[in-house]
């Protein structure tokens, strides 16, 4: 009886309703192009710029619902800062699979991440088409836009208009169909280039052994390195970190059963299975392979699953790296549905230290945070450096697994902790933080996040000064619909629309 109050106590607490949490996740069919009128607050007359996110903007195909928010056709919100004024915009992404299913009016793709054509398995069986849905990341470097699916080239659209200009190769140094990661970093200042910044890209080629190929650009959107490295075992990386001399990325525990995938029963995500009695390898890439005699080096720590790092930096032969693990990877059940998720069931992410000795090649882990989090940002000119911020979606509680409601500050050196909560009717997205032009202290900016509003299903554009999440948001711009739940984005001080 004690049992069923303290249950039902801890149910009356919960700082979210799952139907609440569900409106975040219609589709939207709609493309808008206005100015943002409705807002809370000031918008920071220094805040010039252009903040890009991407995400699946349909959540379904003529009614016919996807299976995994995943494989959502990608759509881009484009909200451009100008003189104190902001102004919206989005599209979505016409890739090949997007325009041939709203012209057909029905899925005609199989998803990663479970989305099968209807007709059962018959329909399914050995069709290997998967659909380049462009829904990860979006970029703009070398004065080019890039909508990223880690799994095939970049698609390339006009900052100005968000129109879809085709896919990107490089000059021809990426090949029809090859991947090319959603998760590149920008080296603030690479040594091999004599100081100027350079975006580092990665991308996997999954088979009994995996082939992990490493991009470095140039400022001009060049890709100016090129190298590949085979590892033993089956991959599924999602995300990476660079520090000045190498790349590091975490082989997480899985295997990969294709038979089913081949056989049309299950989705190439379904596929996945954790295996928590293996260790995690961490894969050690040097930026300069001809110049580095070890070569490849691959350490082991314990069983867990990544998708997102902070941040890496060496000290010495040291190298720390900062992460949000999990416990298992929660599996894509064929029959779920991710609307009826029981997110107390699940292992919250939480962030972990790693700190690798190349010399006795030793790995020793910590728990830095035990708050669920999720999408981390820096400041971007300590990436790949020892750094002291970052900003991250989190939990309203402080203990157990629930959606992102808020965003945490974390002073890693002090272990000063801010939050600032959305909850109960607010659900966070992935924060980005913008420096504050010619700032000197590394929380002198702003974290900028889309936060859905159940009570009016629309989303917010929050804004808080970085230094002080206790003044609370120092603006908060009310669209005039809501964004569905989006992966990742990022910003640039580059304007591209009149506001
Ligand atoms: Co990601």
């Amino acid at each position: 009886m004690q049992n069923l109050e303290i249950r039902e106590n801890a149910v009356r607490e919960k700082s979210y309703t799952r139907a609440d949490w569900q409106g975040g996740y219609d589709s939207l069919t709609q493309e808008f192009d206005y100015q943002i009128d409705d807002v809370e607050g000031q918008i920071p007359t220094e805040l010039q710029g252009t903040l890009f996110r991407n995400g699946p903007g349909l959540l379904d195909v003529n009614g016919q619902r996807i299976h995994h928010p995943f494989d959502g056709d990608g759509m881009i919100s484009r909200i451009t800062f100008v003189n104190g004024h902001a102004h919206f915009r989005n599209r979505f992404i016409h890739t090949e699979g997007y325009l041939a299913e709203q012209k057909a009016g029905k899925i005609l793709y199989r998803g990663v991440f479970g989305t099968q054509k209807p007709g059962g398995w018959l329909a399914n069986l050995f069709d290997f088409q998967i659909k380049n849905i462009a829904n990860t990341n979006v970029i703009y470097w070398g004065n080019k836009l890039l909508a990223l699916w880690e799994a095939a080239e970049p698609h390339r659209l006009d900052p100005y208009t968000l129109e879809t200009l085709g896919r990107e190769y490089f000059n021809g140094v990426l090949s029809t169909g090859e991947a090319f990661g959603a998760h590149p970093r920008l080296d603030p200042s690479c040594e091999q280039d004599g100081g100027a910044p350079c975006l580092v890209n990665f991308s996997i080629k999954p088979g009994l052994s995996t082939t992990i190929t490493i991009f470095e650009l140039n400022p001009a959107g060049e890709i100016i390195r090129k190298h590949a490295h085979s590892v033993p075992g089956f991959c599924f990386i999602h995300d990476f970190v660079v520090t000045p001399n190498y790349c590091i990325l975490f082989q997480n525990p899985v295997s990969f059963n294709p038979i089913p995938f081949a056989l049309g029963i299950r989705a190439a995500g379904e596929c996945i299975k954790f295996q928590p009695n293996q260790p995690t390898r961490i894969i050690i890439i040097p930026r300069t392979p001809e110049k580095e005699q070890t070569g490849v080096r691959i350490l082991e720590t314990q069983s867990g699953f990544v998708f997102h790092h902070i941040n890496a930096f060496e000290v010495k032969d040291e190298i720390f790296i900062d992460s949000i693990c999990y416990e298992s990877l929660p599996e894509v059940e064929p029959e779920s549905d991710f609307r009826q998720v029981d997110f107390e069931a699940l292992t919250p992410g939480q962030l972990w230290r790693f700190n690798l000795n190349l010399k006795d090649g030793i790995v020793k882990q910590e728990l830095i945070e035990k708050r669920c989090c999720e999408f981390p940002t820096i400041h971007p000119a300590n990436v790949g450096r020892p750094y002291r911020y970052s900003y991250i979606g989190a939990a309203h509680a402080e203990t157990g697994n629930a959606p992102l409601q808020a965003l945490l500050k974390m002073d890693l050196e002090s272990g000063e902790r801010q939050i600032w909560s959305a909850a109960p009717l607010g659900f966070m997205g992935e924060p980005v933080f913008v420096p504050r032009p010619g700032s000197q202290k590394e929380d002198d900016g702003w974290v900028l996040a889309l936060v859905y509003d159940a009570a009016h299903h629309r989303s917010d554009v929050v804004i808080l000064d970085a230094s002080d999440f206790s003044k609370g948001a120092i603006a908060r711009l009310h669209l005039k619909h809501h964004i569905p739940y989006g992966l990742h984005g990022s910003f640039t001080s580059k304007v591209f629309a009149a506001t």
